[in-house]
């Protein structure tokens, strides 16, 4: 496959087109944003364990039967990927209270919640993703209800997968971020999974292990991106 023109550039990664009309290629970069492109900042070779990563990731929750947009891994920092179109929503799944969810509640960082939390924002830098809720979501014609059913049934089973996968390589998932695209009419999983877009806690001493390290300047960035990814390889 040819990398064509390149189509867009996130804070993290960047499309090209490619010679398949439906395959895009993705390159991984290193650079940091937090607080929504306030704090910026590299992380050296995050690109690198984000694109090994999500391919782990998204191979494994194939296998659990959720459909992705991974296709395989072209080199150390990109990968091709179904061409899907993203839909204008980010999809927030908490397990443990922690960032914006334990400030918006007045909760302590580590409460175990009696239910998985399921939340929407609107995927807008310019407003800073606010959060949204069903009735925004249909009355703005972000998703169909159909679309969104589908995706709370995934995000639920990617939760369960992810939880026992992490816990087995001596993690905790705290939360996490999901974006879905459609791709030939169909609602499948979409961008990342990796340090930038999960909360991870060492599962014995709850150490911080992903990118709270960078939001609040904790230290041991790139020595905890490459932990995480040694550890879920092993
Ligand atoms: P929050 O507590 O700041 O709302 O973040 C919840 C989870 O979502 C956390 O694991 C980090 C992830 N996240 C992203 O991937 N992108 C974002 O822009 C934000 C704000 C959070």
């Amino acid at each position: 496959m040819k990398k064509l023109e390149q189509l867009y550039e996130g804070k993290a990664k960047k499309i090209f087109k490619t010679d398949e009309e439906d395959r895009y290629w993705v390159e991984y970069k290193d650079d940091a944003t937090a607080f929504n492109g306030e704090k910026k900042g590299t992380i050296l070779d995050k690109g690198i364990v984000n694109n090994k990563m999500s391919a782990i990731l998204f191979k494994l929750l194939e296998a659990h039967g959720i459909p992705t947009h991974f296709e395989s891994l072209i080199n150390d920092r990109e990968q091709y990927v179904k061409a899907v179109k993203i839909l204008p929503l980010e999809v927030i799944v908490r397990n443990v209270a922690a960032g914006s969810l334990a400030k918006r509640l007045g909760l302590e960082e580590g409460v175990v919640m009696k239910e998985t939390v399921l939340e929407f924002c609107y995927k807008d830098d310019a407003l800073g993703d606010p959060m949204i809720n069903e009735y925004h979501i249909y009355a703005m014609e972000f998703a169909t209800p159909e679309q969104v059913e589908k995706i709370k049934k995934m995000s639920l089973i990617v939760n369960e997968v992810l939880v026992k996968f992490f816990l087995e390589h001596g993690l905790k998932l705290i939360d996490f971020k999901l974006e879905f695209g459609v791709y030939k009419g169909e609602v499948i999983l979409a961008d990342e999974i990796s340090p930038d877009t999960c909360r991870l806690w060492d599962a014995v001493t709850n150490e911080k292990m992903d990118k709270d390290r960078f939001r609040r300047d904790l230290g041991g960035v790139e020595e905890t991106y490459q932990a995480v990814l040694s550890r879920i390889q092993g």
